[in-house]
């Protein structure tokens, strides 16, 4: 069976990773290619997480780089394509909600080539983000459907879409999680600064265009982080959207000057790992990270009205609490003073997504 495995942006890298180790316990029976689309190019937002992933060389690199949403898309389809029409698979394994997942999708389902989703199922009901707008396209089309919750299922059902179809697999990027996690734990990816002690900083990441695109969003949430760096310190990783939009606002300054908050580059996986299992708080709107914190048993308030993760907040140690800051301080200083949120780990988010996914591919034979 050849296989191509899709990845694009940050947020396939580790959900990826796993299946490439599973596929490639059986050379005999699975040919596979990494393909890269370029969404995501960067050191930082691409080639470490590479290296600390241990995946090789993408096989085919499709280089299409940033742009407007159709521009991106439209790039991914035409270079794809081309790459499948010299050398088709039978299947195309593609993760997540990110363009390169479509527009990959759309390619090979209208080539007659057998489309996998990891990841299908989950929905924010909120068609204003570009990633609900995604994962609809992508689970419409897919042949496979590996989902990770148990509520995937049930959405993708009221969907029309087949049970036969759909595999209850768990999550593969749990499975990079507990993989890496020993590693994360080593001297050498310990984030080095004097105000990081052992639970007792805030991490924070922000990079949704509802929350950074627009000044006035933004200048409530840097005044809400003035007043919460004054009770505990925060790091603040910047994902290149937000340091644009910062400068753009004239507000990186403003940042720079809070004594206890302390910004960084975006920081590779095994750094980020390190930093997260030890954090007291994370404060985010990442898809992943609710999903990480879960497993971690760390509180975790996603700064977005809602999530396509709703097992998180169900289970797991979760919150929602959107952007308003009134509404972020308050929960903040609640948890701060000892009102934590404890939860479980999902059911099959165990490890072995990936080798159960293989297997599945084996059977299809
Ligand atoms: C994309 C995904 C989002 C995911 C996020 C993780 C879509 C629709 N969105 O959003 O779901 O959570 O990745 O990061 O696919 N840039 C760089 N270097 C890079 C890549 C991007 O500097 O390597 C800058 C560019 O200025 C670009 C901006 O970041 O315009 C945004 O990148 P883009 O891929 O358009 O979307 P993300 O916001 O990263």
């Amino acid at each position: 069976m050849k296989i191509d495995l899709i990845v694009g942006a940050r947020p396939n890298y580790m959900k990826a990773a796993p299946i490439y180790r599973a596929l490639k316990k059986y050379p005999t029976e699975f040919q596979c290619r990494l393909v890269h689309t370029g969404q995501h190019y960067d050191e930082k937002m691409s080639h470490i997480f590479f290296k600390e992933l241990e995946l090789p060389q993408p096989d085919i690199f499709l280089g299409v780089g940033s742009g407007l949403h159709g521009e991106q898309t439209g790039k991914i389809m035409i270079s794809y394509e081309k790459e499948v029409l010299k050398d088709k698979p039978d299947v195309i394994l593609v993760a997540g909600d990110v363009n390169s997942t479509a527009a990959c999708s759309l390619v090979a389902a209208k080539l007659h080539i057998k489309v996998g989703h990891v990841e299908a199922g989950l929905r924010s009901r909120d068609r204003s983000m570009p990633e609900e707008i995604n994962r609809i396209v992508t689970d419409g089309i897919s042949d496979y459907l590996f989902t990770t919750s148990r509520d995937a299922d049930d959405n993708l059902q009221q969907e029309g879409i087949p049970k036969e179809k759909i595999f209850f697999v768990g999550n593969t990027m749990i499975d990079s999680l507990n993989y890496y996690l020993p590693k994360a734990g080593e001297e050498k990816y310990r984030f080095n600064d004097k105000r990081i002690l052992k639970r007792g900083y805030i991490l924070v990441t922000l990079h949704r265009p509802s929350n950074v695109d627009s000044a006035e969003t933004m200048k409530g949430l840097l005044e809400t982080f003035a007043t919460i760096q004054n009770r505990m310190p925060i790091i603040f990783p910047l994902h290149p959207r937000t340091q644009k939009m910062l400068a753009t606002f004239g507000m990186d300054k403003q940042l720079a000057q809070m004594p206890n908050l302390i910004i960084t580059e975006p920081l590779g996986y095994l750094e980020f790992l390190s930093l997260q299992k030890d954090a007291f708080l994370l404060l985010t709107d990442s898809g992943g990270i609710q999903e990480e914190t879960t497993v971690l048993g760390i509180p975790c308030l996603t700064m977005r009205e809602n999530t396509e993760r709703p097992i998180t907040v169900w289970e797991g140690t979760n919150e929602l609490v959107g952007n308003d800051p009134k509404r972020i301080l308050e929960r903040t200083l609640a948890i701060i003073d000892g009102e934590k949120k404890t939860g479980k780990i999902p059911d099959l988010w165990d490890g072995h997504a990936a080798e159960r996914i293989v297997e599945i591919l084996r059977n299809m034979k």
